[in-house]
């Protein structure tokens, strides 16, 4: 086990603080052994039972890239219908989404019932898998943001139709679609921050106790 520096830990604690969720992009492709240096490191995830349940699925294809763009944009239609008034408004103003720039598209689905890791720990908790596979996204998230390459997660999409759209097994269930490429600039806060919509709640660094 190496020893992690004084240094080293203020520099972690910075890719922490830095790493954004990330909506405006270059369109440069990223080199290839980039990208797979970053599946594999997201690969280094724990897992329940040591099941690696995920599944990292690079959409190349422009058509599905097109059809998963067009489900977004009908959903954010949705959510902004289902809103009124100033809510609306403000909604209809942030951008949610690095479809149309972002170079690479990865789905990140994850088996709810993997043979890998033979049931151990899913007996009770069987939503293990899912928490596994956000835990593979994190993962990612962060090689990423320290090798200056940004990630944008998209969750307004319909997951079922991603899924057929992608032609995956039915059985795997979507946790995520993420915008993969260099950050069009640099950000020290969170967009929705930026825009008014949320801010970090300081009472959540506070621990509850019992
Ligand atoms: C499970 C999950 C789903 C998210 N879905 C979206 C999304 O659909 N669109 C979007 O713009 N951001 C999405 N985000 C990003 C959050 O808005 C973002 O993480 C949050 O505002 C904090 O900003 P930061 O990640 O830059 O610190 C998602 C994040 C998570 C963890």
């Amino acid at each position: 086990m190496p020893e992690f520096s004084p240094v080293f830990r203020e520099q972690l604690h910075d890719l922490f603080r830095w790493r954004r969720d990330v909506r405006h992009f270059r369109r440069d492709p990223l080199p290839e052994p980039v990208l797979d240096g970053l599946l594999r490191t997201a690969c280094l995830a724990p897992s329940v039972g040591l099941s690696e349940p995920w599944r990292f699925v690079r959409v190349d294809d422009p058509h599905r890239r097109a059809a998963v763009r067009s489900d977004f944009a009908r959903c954010n239609a949705r959510a902004l219908s289902d809103r009124a008034g100033v809510d609306a408004q403000r909604y209809a103003r942030l951008k949610l989404a690095g479809l149309d720039d972002a170079p690479h598209h990865v789905a990140v689905l994850s088996h709810p019932e993997p043979a890998q890791g033979r049931g151990l720990g899913r007996g009770t908790m069987p939503q293990t898998t899912t928490w596994s596979t956000v835990m593979a996204i994190h993962t990612f998230w962060l090689a990423a943001t320290a090798a200056g390459i940004g990630v944008g997660w998209v969750s307004i999409i319909d997951p079922e139709r991603i899924k057929a759209m992608l032609d995956v097994d039915p059985a795997l269930e979507l946790v995520a679609y993420l915008c993969v490429g260099y950050p069009a600039r640099p950000a020290s806060t969170p967009e929705l921050e930026r825009r008014g919509w949320e801010r970090r709640a300081p009472e959540r660094r506070e621990w509850i106790r019992r």
